[in-house]
C-alpha cells in the first residue's frame, strides 16, 4: 500500500464525467473537510453514492479547513485525508481544492448530481456555488446530517476523557468574553491574568458589535476576537446568530462564558449546553433592579445603597444562582454615570476574583460530566 496517495486532478474527474455521461451514467459530487472521518460521514456518502453511478469527493485543503475552522484544524493533513476518503467503497475520486467554495471545480467538472449535507436548504447554499450548478445543470441533492455524529461532538468526547485536563484544579480557566460596550471589565480581566491573580486564559472575545471599543480592547490585547452579526434587532439574537456563537465556543474548548455588558439575550444551544458555566456581571444588587438601566433605577428608587452581582446565567434574565456582590453607596447628587462608573470600580475587583475562585465555589468546567 503506497504512503503517499495521489489524489485526482479535476482533468481526471473531467474525463471520468464526460465517460459517465457517454453512458447515459451519472456522476456525483460533494465536498467538504472530512477532517476526523466518522460513521456519520460514511453513511451520508453511500446515500449521496447512490444518487448517481460514481462519486467525485473534493477535499478542502489544509489552508482552507485552517481558513474555515480555524487554527487548531484540520487534525489530519490533505493528504492523509484524501488516502482514506478514497478507501470508502462509496468514493471513486478524491480531488483536494485550496478556495473556500467549490465553485470552480463546479464549473470544472459540471456534476450531473451535487450532494449537500447538513441543515441546508437549495435557497441557503452559497449564491455563487448555486448559479455554477445551475449554470452546469446538476440536479442538487440536500442530504440529513446523521444525528450526533460528528467531528465536533468526537472531538469534544475525546477531551472529555482527558481526565488530567478536565480535573487539574491548577489548570487554567478557558474563558470566552461576549460584550457590546465599552469593555471595562475585559480590560479588567486581561489586567488580572497579566497580574497572575487571575489563572485563566481568554480563548475568545466575541460582540454584535462590530465597532465597540470592546472589540478594539481585545484585538489590541491580540486575543482571538469575533464579531457576531446577531440581526437587526440589538436585544435579541438570530437562530442562525445562536448557532455560530455555539460553534465559536465548541471550537474554542471554552470552560467559562462571561458575560460583560452584552446587550443580546442568549439561548439555545448555548444556555443549555453551558448550563452552570454562563456568568453574567450586574450593575445592582440583585435580585433589586434587573434589567437595563439599574443604576438610574437605583437612583429612581431612593437607594442609599446599590453595587454590583456576578450570577450564574439561566434562561430567565438576571435570575440565575448569585455567586457574590459587593455595595456601593449611593451619593446625594449622583446621576446614573457616575453612580454606574463607581460600580464598574467594584466590578473590576469582583468578576476576576470569582473566576479565579471557580474551581473553589464548586462550579462546572468542560469535560468531565459535561455532555
Ligand atoms: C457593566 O456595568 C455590567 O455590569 C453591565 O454592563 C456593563 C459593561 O461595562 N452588564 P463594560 O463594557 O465592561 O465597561
Amino acid at each position: 500500500m503506497p504512503a503517499d496517495y495521489t489524489p485526482a486532478t479535476i482533468a481526471d474527474v473531467r474525463r471520468l464525467r464526460d465517460t459517465l455521461d457517454q453512458q447515459g451514467k451519472k456522476l456525483v459530487f460533494t465536498n467538504g473537510c472530512f477532517d476526523l472521518l466518522h460513521a456519520g460521514h460514511v453513511r451520508y456518502l453511500e446515500q449521496a453514492r447512490a444518487l448517481g453511478d460514481a462519486m467525485v469527493v473534493a477535499l478542502n485543503s489544509d489552508a482552507s479547513v485552517r481558513a474555515l475552522k480555524g487554527p487548531d484544524r484540520p487534525l489530519n493533513s490533505q493528504n492523509d485525508r484524501a488516502e482514506v476518503m478514497a478507501a470508502l467503497r462509496a468514493v471513486d475520486a478524491v480531488v483536494i481544492f485550496d478556495d473556500a467554495r467549490a465553485t470552480a471545480l463546479i464549473e470544472a467538472i459540471r456534476p450531473h448530481v451535487y450532494a449537500k449535507g447538513g441543515d441546508y436548504t437549495v435557497e441557503s447554499l452559497n449564491r455563487e456555488e448555486r448559479s455554477a450548478l445551475e449554470a452546469a445543470g446538476s440536479q442538487i441533492s440536500i442530504l440529513p446530517l446523521v444525528p450526533g455524529r460528528s467531528t465536533t461532538s468526537t472531538i469534544n468526547k475525546m477531551l472529555a476523557t482527558d481526565c488530567t485536563l478536565a480535573s487539574n484544579a491548577n489548570a487554567r480557566l478557558r474563558l470566552a468574553v461576549l460584550g457590546s460596550g465599552a469593555g471595562s471589565n475585559l480590560r479588567a480581566i486581561i489586567s488580572a491574568i497579566q497580574a497572575g491573580t487571575l489563572n485563566a486564559e481568554i480563548a475568545i472575545a466575541l460582540s454584535d458589535q462590530s465597532e465597540s471599543s470592546f472589540l478594539q480592547i481585545a484585538r489590541e490585547a491580540g486575543l482571538s476576537a469575533l464579531f457576531v452579526d446577531g440581526g437587526a434587532n440589538p436585544r435579541k439574537f438570530s437562530d442562525a446568530a445562536q448557532k455560530e456563537i455555539f460553534e465559536h465556543l465548541e471550537r474554542a474548548r471554552v470552560d467559562v462564558v462571561v458575560l460583560i455588558g452584552f446587550m443580546r439575550i442568549l439561548k439555545d444551544p448555548v444556555i443549555s449546553a453551558y448550563a452552570g458555566r454562563i456568568v453574567n456581571v450586574h450593575p445592582s444588587l440583585l435580585p433589586k433592579h434587573k434589567g437595563a438601566n439599574a443604576p438610574q433605577l437605583a437612583i429612581d428608587a431612593g437607594d442609599s445603597e446599590t453595587g454590583c452581582t456576578v450570577h450564574l446565567v439561566t434562561a430567565e434574565i438576571d435570575a440565575g444562582r448569585i455567586l457574590a456582590q459587593a455595595a456601593v453607596p449611593v451619593n446625594a447628587g449622583d446621576t446614573a454615570e457616575k453612580l454606574h462608573a463607581r460600580i464598574k470600580t467594584e466590578e473590576h475587583k469582583l468578576l476576576p476574583k470569582v473566576l479565579n475562585e471557580w474551581r473553589e465555589l464548586g462550579l462546572p468546567v468542560r469535560g468531565a460530566g459535561q455532555p
